[in-house]
């Protein structure tokens, strides 16, 4: 598959680099800082801004699918939603239709009543409420989206041994590891059993 791939150089979407390249497929990834993409053969660099719709548009021209692993620190822009509604204009015109975005648990139709969405809005709140728009933004598309709702991610080895579920619940306990996760991803890209839908993870 030919992936285009944004957050690349995060925790998260460095896995899932490192794992699409493994598994075969030919990889954009938008970069502010395209020194920090690994070089391969199968790996083009676009050097941008995910709110410069020019290399944006790059980025995607090619793709069969499109990873969002965007991530905003707690001070800072909303870029999740920022970002996505510019890759969302990029897939409008004539680009890839299937989207699979990081999102977190909490928001939208999991945001529960539970010790664990309540701890997260307290830590998180600017986290959250960026991702509450970004999925309104894709939901308000027509895009054959999955958004992923990953709990407490770690840097542990990729077990194969993680659950995933639109009615799975997560708890303060849980926790999926950035390996396991970036697997699922790539899997979702690959079927579309998540199609318009929102899916937890965890182990
Ligand atoms: N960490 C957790 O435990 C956890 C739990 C649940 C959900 N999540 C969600 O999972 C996602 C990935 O998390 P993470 O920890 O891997 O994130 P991260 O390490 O903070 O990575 C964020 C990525 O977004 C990119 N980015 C930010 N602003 C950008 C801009 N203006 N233009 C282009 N790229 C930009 C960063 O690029 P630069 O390298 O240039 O900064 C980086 O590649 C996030 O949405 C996060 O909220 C995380």
């Amino acid at each position: 598959m030919r992936l285009a791939i944004f957050g690349a150089t995060g925790r998260s979407g460095r896995v899932i680099v490192e794992q699409s390249l493994q598994l075969g497929h030919q990889v954009t990834a938008l970069a502010r800082k395209p020194e920090n993409v690994p070089h391969h053969e199968h790996l083009r660099a676009v050097a941008g801004d995910v709110c410069d719709p020019a290399p944006v548009a790059r980025t995607v021209a090619d793709a069969d699918v499109v990873i969002s692993a965007l991530g905003r620190r707690r001070r800072g822009p909303s870029i999740c939603t920022e970002g996505m509604r510019v890759i969302l204009a990029a897939m409008a015109s004539d680009g890839p239709r299937r989207l699979i975005a990081l999102s977190n648990y909490g928001v939208a139709e999991t945001r529960h009543r539970s010790l664990f969405v309540a701890v997260s809005w307290l830590l998180e709140r600017s986290v959250l409420r960026d991702k509450e728009d970004m999925e309104a933004a894709i939901r308000a598309g027509d895009t054959e989206w999955t958004l992923i709702r990953p709990p407490v991610l770690t840097d542990g080895p990729r077990t194969k041994r993680y659950h995933t579920g639109v009615e799975l619940r997560l708890t303060v306990g849980s926790r999926v590891s950035r390996a396991d996760l970036a697997a699922f991803t790539l899997s979702a890209a690959e079927d579309n059993t998540y199609v318009r839908q929102g899916v937890a993870i965890a182990y």
